[in-house]
């Protein structure tokens, strides 16, 4: 249900292609794990859900997300890390900034190098802490190190990778080496996979005084 829709979107707004959506997911990891986030979504009290995406394609994460918010009676935030000058792929990409624009929902596209110590200014400018931080951008082992640095502390809810199962990138080493445990693997061959963690920020309350003898 929640899927056939995503994917009608997705190919009436990108690519008739929803069996690998253009080569980036898999079709089945990515059902498994809409579905993990959308039950995710349904736990967040807040009204407001805010994703980041490093490495966004062509969009196909920022349409499931604003999906699964309007199913759950909630408002999309979307912001992503995307070097859309390097990848002509990434044009699209713009088509689903336009969807959210006339929804009148947030899309917040940081055109840039996501490793560099600016992006993650900018994107902490807008929000300090994500209930979703997505990790895909540049797989080579040195960024996906420097993304997890950066990005992997501002996850207050799940913090997501694709690629956890490629030998040939650099995301599971990087993954190990950062000494993150993953909670949930979903995998269905020897490439691609995503891997989630859950993650337990709560944003501190302000102490209330406390008066009385101990
Ligand atoms: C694997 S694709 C992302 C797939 C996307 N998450 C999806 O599932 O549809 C990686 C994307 O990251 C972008 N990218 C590559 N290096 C980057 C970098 N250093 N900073 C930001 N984005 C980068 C590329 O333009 C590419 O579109």
């Amino acid at each position: 249900m929640l899927l056939n829709k995503i994917n009608k979107l997705y190919a009436e707004l990108i690519s008739p292609d929803i069996e690998n959506y253009d080569g980036s997911q898999n079709k089945a990891e990515f059902r498994d794990c809409i579905e993990y986030i959308d039950r995710r979504i349904r736990e967040i009290d807040d009204k407001e859900i805010w994703f980041l995406e490093i490495g966004a394609y062509k969009g196909l994460w920022a349409l499931a997300f604003n999906i699964l918010c309007n199913e759950n009676q909630k408002i999309p935030k979307y912001v992503t890390v995307t070097w859309i000058s390097q990848d002509p792929n990434n044009q699209e990409l713009l088509k689903t900034k336009k969807y959210y624009n006339d929804n009148g929902d947030f899309f917040e596209l940081i055109n840039a190098d996501s490793t560099l110590k600016k992006s993650l200014r900018d994107v902490i400018a807008i929000k300090e802490f994500y209930h979703f931080v997505f990790i895909d951008g540049d797989h080579s082992f040195p960024s996906v190190m420097k993304d997890i640095k950066n990005y992997a502390p501002l996850a207050s809810n799940l913090l997501i990778f694709h690629d956890i199962n490629t030998k040939s990138c650099g995301v599971p080493k990087a993954i190990q080496k950062s000494g993150i445990s993953l909670n949930i693997k979903i995998s269905y061959g020897d490439v691609m996979g995503i891997g989630i963690q859950n993650c337990k920020i709560s944003v501190p309350k302000p102490r209330k005084k406390i008066f009385g003898l101990f």
